[in-house]
């Protein structure tokens, strides 16, 4: 998978890239990865790449030429690439949505800035925009940054046991609901006066399974009851 970034800040970016799984998934080439300057697709010697909203209005926008010509660049690489702009005003991005993006060939994420982007060039280069929340934050890197690293972690071969995907929280239960995953415990069983509920050091692995479909349901009922179906729900 080829995974791109159009950014004026790509420093944020590659030493993500650098990190943690994602560098690993780079180093061992499950996928290519690259931050792009909007910059150096600017004009003048300023590079200026936002100005003032028409309308009026706080703040600036960023100018449709250069991210343009960014995007531009990238699909003369992967003229299938899907772009998808990080935008508030976008679907929200879940579990779902990870699955779906980590099965295509190429993504590019185009991160905002300021007050947002010309709206017509969201219309002639963008395939879809993502929000990964109700909240507003100061760019669309740190989200980027969060769409990539769910969709890659994904990918077949990079985590060190593929099967954890599948026990997750968020995964869709034959039923269709979606679980939290249940509480984890690791050494020493004993802790500050707390003991490893008895059931998990027992070995019985039928009985292990059930406390944790158990637990996790009763924690989804809990805190996000809205995931279950209404047959799980009571
Ligand atoms: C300060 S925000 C602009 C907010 C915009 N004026 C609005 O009210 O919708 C600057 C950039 O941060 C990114 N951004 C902010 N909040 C985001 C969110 N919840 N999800 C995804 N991207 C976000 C977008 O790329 C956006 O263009």
């Amino acid at each position: 998978m080829r995974i791109d970034f159009l950014t004026i800040f790509p420093e944020l970016i590659e030493s993500f890239l650098r990190c943690s799984l994602i560098g690993k998934a780079r180093e061992t080439g499950l996928i290519f990865s690259k931050a792009w300057n909007i910059r150096d697709f600017a004009d003048g010697s300023q590079r200026r790449i936002d100005d003032t909203p028409y309308g009026g209005g706080a703040g600036m926008v960023m100018m449709a030429e250069p991210i343009m010509q960014s995007i531009e660049a990238v699909r003369r690489i992967e003229p299938q690439s899907t772009v998808v702009c990080l935008s508030p005003t976008g679907d929200v991005f879940n579990q779902a949505v990870a699955l779906e993006l980590s099965q295509l060939s190429s993504v590019t994420f185009l991160c905002g800035r300021y007050e947002g982007i010309d709206e017509r060039v969201l219309k002639l280069g963008v395939n879809r925009k993502i929000s990964i929340g109700d909240y507003i934050l100061c760019g669309g890197e740190v989200a980027s940054m969060v769409i990539a690293e769910a969709m890659v972690r994904l990918l077949p071969g990079v985590l060190g046991n593929d099967q954890s995907i599948h026990t997750e929280s968020f995964q869709k239960s034959e039923e269709g609901s979606l679980f939290l995953e249940a509480p984890q415990y690791t050494k020493p069983s004993m802790w500050r006066g707390h003991s490893v509920p008895e059931v998990l050091l027992t070995g019985d692995h039928g009985k292990i399974a059930a406390w944790r479909k158990e637990k996790s349901l009763e924690l989804t009922r809990t805190v996000r009851p809205d995931l279950l179906q209404p047959e799980d729900s009571f």
